[in-house]
């Protein structure tokens, strides 16, 4: 590494840039073989601007590869976010008959506007249509974020976009002739910042194809439950024209209550229909400073989505995807009782670690990982509180910005006394999956070069627990 270079930092299985900055992902899209990632990026600096498309390929959701900038700045403005489908049948015109993919992004100029860019070529070469914009600005500032989906019983495109903090929904016959079918957003959700990068999904209730639910995912900043910026979300129906949500008006749902966890979008077109979907692994509040080099910014794991009926109503559960097993490498187990003088611990600074822990008398359990000389992160269960969090305040010497040394929890019931947790920990980040995905929380951390150490924990008492850590070696 060239001397200020931070390859320790470098996650192992999610997508960063080479170089250089990235924000929101974009056109996530699965065609002919491929999972396609653009994402927001400067290409020729490491803080916001110039923004672009970069472009990366998979074929199994963990190992990246970069490609060429898909789409730059024009006449029109710079690319902000938007997203990509498959236009199978040709309703666009743009493809001889053929299947191809077509982007829809906000053109941030004078104005935010809607464009549209189409690919013959496997996403490789895009051509922006020379009827852009597709949806001009209608006279509010904040206008943007398109993601499209095609809407089977109605048979027509669905768009929907940010506007100030409503989402706005669209209906066209060929992803080029657009007209507004609705608005979301005026009685429901937080509303302590801008609405960004909306989303909108129907998903099976605990897997019964009988028994459905519409997602609407908003984005918002500033606002978040750990400061700055974070993603809610709303369970109802959508009609075709309308989603109306469910449950009380004033319930707010976050998607994760970690700190780093942004603009998510899912995939389109995820040949065995799970709805998969990444985000931004950073937070407005201090993106600016992460202190890797030479890249600032990178990607979650890619997680699958599902819903599950729970004492609150129906709720939404991410799970990391499976392929993400397929790259576990170097199995190690324990099991037994820790109280405050166990000292069990694992090496691993790009671990996969599964842990169960069945509640004693300890007041708190959990998972220390990047522990070295200078710190640690504390993933735990305090259980008076019936709270999951991710403790950073100790987490190393970089400690980014006045805000980042902080610990971040969300309200977890634990049934049966048995907690059982998922973390995967990745060189600069952590993310945290707790009762299979009920409660996440996503964090940055900047461990101390070296700090590889994991170890369980039951504070001020006893607690059985059971372990596996894997590496994750792809
Ligand atoms: C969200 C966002 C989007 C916008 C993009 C610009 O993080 O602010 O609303 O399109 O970033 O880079």
């Amino acid at each position: 590494a060239i001397a200020g270079e931070t390859p320790h930092w470098r996650p192992a299985v999610r997508f960063a840039p080479e170089r250089n900055w990235i924000n929101d992902p974009n056109g996530l899209v699965f065609f002919d073989g491929e999972y396609h990632l653009f994402c927001q990026h400067n290409p020729s600096g490491d803080q916001w601007g110039n923004m672009s498309w970069l472009h990366a390929v998979s074929t199994d959701l963990v190992r990246w590869q970069e490609l060429p900038v898909a789409l730059e700045p024009d006449e029109l403005g710079a690319i902000f976010s938007g997203s990509a489908v498959v236009d199978h049948h040709d309703t666009s015109g743009f493809f001889g008959g053929k299947p191809g993919l077509v982007a829809l992004y906000t053109s941030a100029g004078d104005s935010q506007q809607q464009s549209l860019a189409h690919s013959s070529d496997r996403g490789r070469t895009w051509t922006k249509y020379d009827g852009n914009p597709v949806i001009p600005n209608p006279g509010i500032a904040d206008f943007r974020d398109p993601k499209v989906f095609w809407h089977e019983p109605t048979g027509r495109w669905v768009l929907l976009l940010a506007a100030g903090d409503r989402i706005q929904i669209y209906g066209s016959p060929n992803l080029r002739d657009w007209e507004q079918l609705s608005e979301f957003g005026a009685e429901r959700g937080a509303h302590g910042g801008v609405w960004e990068c909306p989303d909108l999904f129907e998903l099976p209730v605990d897997g019964d194809p009988a028994r459905t639910r519409w997602v609407m995912i908003v984005s918002i900043n500033p606002g978040g439950p750990a400061g700055g910026s974070a993603t809610q979300y709303f369970i109802g129906d959508f009609d075709g024209t309308t989603f109306t949500a469910e449950g009380p008006a004033d319930e707010v749902r976050w998607a994760d209550r970690g700190a780093d966890f942004y603009a998510p979008q899912s995939f389109s077109d995820v040949p065995d229909g799970r709805r998969l979907w990444l985000g931004w692994t950073s937070n407005w509040d201090y993106a600016a400073a992460i202190p890797t080099s030479p890249w600032r910014g990178m990607m979650s794991t890619p997680r699958e989505l599902g819903l599950t009926d729970a004492a609150g109503g129906v709720q939404l559960v991410q799970r990391p995807v499976a392929e993400l097993s397929d790259v576990r490498a170097n199995r190690r187990a324990w099991g037994g009782v820790l109280t405050d003088g166990s000292d069990v611990e694992f090496r691993g600074s790009a671990v996969d670690v599964v842990a169960t822990f069945r509640l004693g008398t300890a007041p708190v359990v959990g998972v220390d990982v990047f522990a070295g000389p200078g710190g640690r992160t504390r993933v735990g269960y305090d259980v008076a509180a019936g709270e999951l969090f991710v403790d950073r305040t100790d987490s190393g010497e970089a400690q980014v910005s006045q805000q980042f040394p902080a610990r971040h929890g969300t309200p977890l019931a634990v049934d049966g006394g048995v907690l059982a947790l998922r973390v995967v920990a990745d060189r600069s980040c952590v993310e945290v999956f707790a009762q299979d995905g009920r409660a996440v929380l996503t964090d940055l951390v900047f461990p101390d070069s070296g700090s590889d150490r994991i170890a369980p924990f039951a504070a001020g008492g006893r607690a059985e627990a059971e372990l596996e850590v894997f590496d994750l070696t792809p």
